[in-house]
Parts: structure tokens; C-alpha cells; sequence
């Protein structure tokens, strides 16, 4: 095991955000990668001994001033390479070939034509023609010396070239993005065919090879992990407790802002199920106290921050003993934060409120993982799809979404209407396919409706719903009318306090996700 992740293929970063879709698509070959600065040193390539190397697209081009590019030692390595996009502009021009401006660029879906009297390792079995994702400006005009053109399209004459001698690779085109066709193949051909890569990176093996790092790292230590009852920490600890077992202490405040049953769900899955050390702390009243009279959302989350801080204080008595805290940063964190140190800060954040003045070494599990895999790990060792397919939740819980004071009562009122979301998106089968869906109280301000004879003066209910992929944009989400309408009618029938239900349409941006 540890010999497969001394050989990763590296991915390296020229800037765009492909490296991430890359590294993503080689280990869904089952391949394990590392996303690498393009600054990096022929010499710091030799330490990680890796398998493979992809040079990633990036957004400039290679003949600009400034453009970023390789330290040309690593083309000695005897490494294989592949270069997409920029990545292949810049192997074409290092490497004895030419990369010019070309009359048009190609944008979008764009049709390959295999050169028939090449016989190529790359497109091995893929038919003659088949459509690719372009993005690009500057056009290969000659390939690497040695290197063999095997495809074009109507405006570029070498989309794809390779060296299988010294097994080099390029391509034009995006083969991670799933607009075009055979990506897949092709960097399966690219890393099994060509750079003779082996498959071993499997759930299996992360779980053994983080659960040997873990150990490793934390020794005989005490280590505690905060858990929010988000998927993340979750797995986090789970891992830990895989690891070092009953060194491990969680701690899990009860705000009295969390989501209906999940207080409940946490308990019986860490401490029945896991048998995981886990302290629970009410703590409901003292965030009511000093959310009360309180409107401005900004103050809102001071007071709950602050709050979370004064918990951990008064538990440190219980967790004095731990020098090592969890923290369920994620690849895609690591990558952003850019730095440990900035990691470090970011993850801190995270937490919720350990004072500082409470140091910790961190340990980070899901480092390496992204969250489809954080979640498959989680399965594995055996955690419920409830917490495993959790939604977002923000730290300060639902006092977010409660405009104007956040009592016992408004937030039991919300909870309620939010059960009944959950449990119509869950009915339709939605949940997976939406970022977050939930409902907002808008307790400060009254509609007028009817009910029977009465007239009713109460809240309105906003249901959210939005679809994304990372929460930095988002779109409102095109609900079937038949689960507008069935949230709508049981929400009015069955929440008291409530006689309206509104839609948000809403996409992000203008708008964000939450409301407050
Ligand atoms: P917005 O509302 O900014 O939310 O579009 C983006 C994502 O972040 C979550 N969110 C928070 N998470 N503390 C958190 O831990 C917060 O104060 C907070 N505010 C928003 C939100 O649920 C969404 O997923």
C-alpha cells in the first residue's frame, strides 16, 4: 500500500481549475494523484517518486509574457507526461515543436478526426471521429521532435500527439470535463497504455493508509474532535476512532439551532453505535439567552460565536488531557488555503469556537480526499446515510434563518416547517440532486390569510431550494409544482404560527443561499 501512494501521478497546476477535475478523473481510474504547483522542482518531482505527471490547462498561453512553466529538467526524469491544453502547448514548445497563433480560436464542443494512417496509443479504440471540448486561442502548429500527430480538427492541425518512446502525450482538447466524449478513455489510455501505471487506489486503501497515518501522527496522545453533524467532521471522527480508538473524545454543543433529530441522530451513531467517547452539552438556553432581543444578523452570529467559545471553555477541565484536535479539512480546503499555515486559520475557523489560547496539534484525515470520497470512507466504516447525506448547514445554525429575534418558540416553529421540507424533498427524491433545500421564518413580520372562518394574522415560511456545485454560485432549484404544493399544504396544515409558504427565486448571485 504505502508503495502506491510514494507513486502518485502529479497533476500540476498551471493556474485554471482544471487540476482539480483532473486529479479527480485519475482517481476515479483508481489511480491515486496529488495536485503539484507548476513552480515545482525537477528536484522536488524526484522526491515524490511519482508515476506519472499531467500538466494541467491553465488560463494564459505560453508564448505571453509571464506565462507560468516547467522547470525543464523534469522532461529528463524518464517520467511520462501528459499535457492537456496549455499543458500540451507548453510540451509542444519545450520540446522541439511549435505552438503558434492560430486564425480563430476553438471554444465549446468541436469535432476530432483521428489521422487514419496513425497508429496511436492514446486513442487506441476510439472511433474515427468523435467530439472534444476546446478552449483555446494559440494552436500547436508542430508536435514535440520524435512525437507523432494523431488527430486535428477543422481550424487546428495537431489536437493530439504522442512520443510512446519516451511516453510523452498531448492533447489540445479537455478530456477531464464530461462535455466532450471518451475523456475517460483517453487518460485511461494515457496512464495505463502508455505510462504503464497500476490500479490500486481503492476506498479500501484510503481508509488503511489514513487510519497508519493517524496512528502515526497522534501516538499515545489524547485527541478531541468537535463534531457539527455535518458529513465532514463526522467521517473525520469516525476515522480517528478507527485509528486510536478510546483516545478519542468528541464533543457535540446542543445550540438548540440544530436541525429536527439531529441531536439524536449524532448521539446514537457516535455513542451507541461507535461507542465513541462523546460529550453533549446542552447548551440550549444559554444561546437563547443571548440571542434574545437580538436581530441584526451580524450580531446574531457574534453572540453565537462568542457563546460556542465560553462552552469549550467551561469544558476544558474534560478535554485538558488532549493536545490533538480533528479537523475534517477536505482536499479541495487544502488546495484553496493554498498554505498550511492559511489551512490552519481556515480549518480553525471551521471548528465553531475553540478559544485560542486552547492549542492543538491538528490532525486532518480527509486531507487527500474529495467529498464524494469523504462520503464513500464514511460508508465504509459504517456511518448512516442520514449524517453521510447531510446537507450544508451553517455553523450558526438556524438562527440564520430566523428573521428577527431567535427564541425557543421561532426556532421550534422553524424546525418544524424544515422537517416537513426535508421529508417531501426526501419522498420526491431530491435530496441528492440539491445542494441544500430548507425552509426560512420570516418571524418578524405577520400576513393576513384565512383559515376555515377565521382570519389568520401570522409568519410566512420561505422555502429555499438551491442546486450547486461548491456554494460560490447557486441556482434556484426547479422544483416540481406537485412538491411546492405538497410542502406548501402541510406546512400551513400542520406548523403552527405560519400561514404562508413563498418560493425563492432567487439565484446566487445576486442572491446568496441562506437569508440572513
Ligand atoms: P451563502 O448564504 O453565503 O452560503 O450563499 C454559502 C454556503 O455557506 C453556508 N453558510 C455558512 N456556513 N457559517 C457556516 O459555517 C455561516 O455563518 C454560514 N453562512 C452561510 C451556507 O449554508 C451555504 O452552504
Amino acid at each position: 500500500m504505502k508503495e502506491i501512494r510514494t507513486s502518485p501521478v502529479l497533476v500540476v497546476d498551471f493556474g485554471a481549475q482544471y487540476a482539480q477535475v483532473i486529479a479527480r478523473r485519475v482517481r476515479e481510474l483508481h489511480v491515486y494523484s496529488e495536485i503539484v504547483p507548476h513552480n515545482i522542482s525537477a528536484g522536488d518531482v524526484i522526491a515524490k517518486n511519482p508515476a506519472a505527471i499531467v500538466l494541467s490547462g491553465g488560463p494564459k498561453s505560453v508564448n505571453q509574457e509571464g506565462a507560468p512553466s516547467l522547470d525543464t529538467d523534469i522532461y529528463e526524469l524518464g517520467v511520462p507526461i501528459l499535457g492537456i491544453c496549455y499543458g500540451a502547448q507548453l510540451l509542444a514548445r519545450d520540446l522541439g515543436g511549435g505552438v503558434a497563433k492560430n486564425t480563430v480560436g476553438e471554444y465549446g464542443r468541436t469535432s476530432l478526426h483521428r489521422h487514419k494512417d496513425v497508429e496511436s496509443q492514446l486513442l487506441q479504440s476510439l472511433p474515427q471521429k468523435f467530439s472534444v471540448w476546446m478552449s483555446h486561442f494559440d494552436a500547436i502548429s508542430r508536435p514535440p521532435l520524435g512525437a507523432l500527430s494523431s488527430a486535428s480538427t477543422k481550424d487546428s492541425t495537431v489536437v493530439a500527439f504522442e512520443d510512446v518512446k519516451r511516453r510523452f502525450a498531448g492533447v489540445q482538447f479537455h478530456p477531464e470535463v464530461t462535455h466532450g466524449e471518451y475523456g475517460k478513455e483517453i487518460l485511461s489510455n494515457f496512464l495505463f497504455e502508455i505510462a504503464g501505471v497500476s490500479k490500486a487506489w481503492t476506498n479500501y486503501s484510503i481508509i488503511e493508509e489514513a487510519v497508519k497515518e493517524v496512528r502515526d501522527q497522534v501516538g499515545d496522545r489524547k485527541v478531541i474532535c468537535a463534531l457539527s453533524g455535518g458529513v465532514d467532521s463526522s467521517v473525520a471522527a469516525a476515522l480517528v476512532h478507527e485509528a486510536v480508538g478510546d483516545q478519542l473524545t468528541c464533543v457535540f454543543v446542543d445550540t438548540g439551532l440544530m436541525r429536527e433529530g439531529e441531536v439524536e441522530a449524532v448521539e446514537k451513531t457516535f455513542r451507541d453505535q461507535f461507542s465513541i467517547k462523546l460529550i453533549t452539552v446542552d447548551a440550549r438556553e444559554r444561546f437563547f439567552e443571548v440571542l434574545r432581543g437580538v436581530e441584526d444578523p451580524e450580531v446574531k452570529r457574534k453572540a453565537i460565536g462568542e457563546t460556542f467559545i465560553r462552552v469549550f471553555e467551561e469544558l476544558r477541565p474534560e478535554i485538558q488531557d488532549a493536545s490533538v484536535l480533528v479537523q475534517g479539512t477536505l482536499y479541495p480546503d487544502v488546495i484553496e488555503s493554498g498554505t498550511s499555515t492559511a489551512a490552519k486559520i481556515k480549518s480553525h475557523h471551521n471548528v465553531g469556537g475553540l478559544p485560542d489560547v486552547m492549542s492543538f496539534d491538528l490532525v486532518e484525515p480527509l486531507r487527500w480526499l474529495f467529498k464524494d470520497e469523504v462520503r464513500s470512507v464514511g460508508s465504509e466504516l459504517g456511518l448512516p446515510n442520514e449524517i453521510l447525506w447531510r446537507q450544508p448547514f451553517p455553523g450558526p445554525g438556524l438562527a440564520v434563518r430566523i428573521l428577527g429575534e431567535v427564541t425557543p418558540e421561532s426556532a421550534e416553529t422553524l424546525r418544524k416547517a424544515d422537517l416537513i421540507v426535508s421529508e417531501e424533498i426526501q419522498r420526491a427524491n431530491l435530496t441528492k440532486t440539491l445542494w441544500q433545500s430548507f425552509a426560512v421564518l420570516v418571524a418578524n413580520v405577520k400576513t393576513v390569510g384565512v383559515m376555515g372562518d377565521e382570519r389568520t394574522y401570522e409568519s410566512p415560511v420561505i422555502l429555499r431550494a438551491v442546486t450547486s456545485e461548491d456554494a460560490m454560485t447557486a441556482d434556484w432549484a426547479r422544483l416540481p409544482y406537485e412538491v411546492l404544493e405538497s410542502i406548501s399544504q402541510r406546512i400551513i396544515a400542520e406548523v403552527p404560527g405560519v400561514n404562508r409558504v413563498a418560493y425563492d427565486i432567487t439565484s446566487k448571485p445576486p442572491g446568496t443561499i441562506e437569508w440572513e
